[in-house]
């Protein structure tokens, strides 16, 4: 590779970042996907299966923006492969209020206004009163469900 002209280094250059570029959007695409998730977290495909949502996939509730995605993402390798976190077993945090954004997102979003004037009156009625829709709705998970994950034997 010494004697390359500067032209074809240029262009071993560009494939270069063309294979990087690729490579960097198809990992972020696999670790987007419902099959990933449930590596780790088996009750919760479980207890969405059979919950209000079977359809909608976790990263639509689930996100917090592609970065921060991400970042946590692999910090979440990192504590499951290091053995500091089980997340079959262990008591996991909750972030209602960012999950509360993506259903006003699907369920209170402009189209949805129009279209179910009363729900959408009686709904911001309902949340005068609760911080979250979690308040009222179990959603996501059949809670029952998902709670056999303490009961599962420890590691
Ligand atoms: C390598 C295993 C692993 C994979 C894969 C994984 N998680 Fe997690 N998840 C964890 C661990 C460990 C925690 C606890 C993190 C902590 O204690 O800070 C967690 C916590 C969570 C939480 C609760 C805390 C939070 O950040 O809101 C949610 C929700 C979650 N994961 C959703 C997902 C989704 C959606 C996917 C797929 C895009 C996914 N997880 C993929 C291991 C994983
Ligand atoms: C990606 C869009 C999307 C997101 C995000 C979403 N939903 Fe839904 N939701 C739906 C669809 C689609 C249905 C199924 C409607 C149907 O089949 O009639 C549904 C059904 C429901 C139902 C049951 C309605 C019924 O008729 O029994 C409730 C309650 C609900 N969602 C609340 C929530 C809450 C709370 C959140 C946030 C944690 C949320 N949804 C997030 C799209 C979404
Ligand atoms: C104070 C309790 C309360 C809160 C908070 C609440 N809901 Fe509801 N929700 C209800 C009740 C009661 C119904 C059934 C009667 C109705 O439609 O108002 C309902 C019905 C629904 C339905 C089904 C409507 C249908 O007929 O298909 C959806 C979807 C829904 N809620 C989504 C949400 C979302 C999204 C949030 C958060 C923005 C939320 N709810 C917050 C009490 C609540
Ligand atoms: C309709 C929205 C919705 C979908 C789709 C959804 N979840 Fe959730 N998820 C929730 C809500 C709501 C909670 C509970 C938040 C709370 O009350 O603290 C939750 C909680 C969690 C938690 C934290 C567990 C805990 O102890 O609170 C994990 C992990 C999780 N979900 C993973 C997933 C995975 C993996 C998928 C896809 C197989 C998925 N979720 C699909 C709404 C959803």
């Amino acid at each position: 590779m010494k004697n390359l002209s500067p032209k074809a280094w240029i262009i071993v250059g560009v494939v270069a970042l063309f294979i990087i570029v690729g490579g960097t959007v198809s990992v972020a695409n696999k670790t987007s996907s419902d099959s990933f998730c449930i590596r780790c977290h088996a009750y919760e495909k479980v207890s969405w299966d059979h919950g209000d949502h079977p359809d909608v996939g976790c990263i639509a509730c689930h996100t917090k923006g592609m970065m921060t995605d991400k970042v946590k993402g692999i910090q979440k390798v990192y504590l499951t492969s290091t053995g500091q976190v089980n997340p079959h077993n262990d008591l996991l945090p909750s972030y209602k209020e960012a999950i509360t954004e993506n259903c006003i997102g699907c369920h209170l979003s402009r189209e949805q206004r129009s279209e179910r004037p009363i729900f959408s009156a009686r709904h911001d009625e309902y949340m005068k009163y609760q911080a979250t829709c979690m308040g009222c709705h179990d959603p996501g998970h059949v809670k029952s469900m998902q709670n056999q994950r303490f009961a599962a034997s420890r590691r």
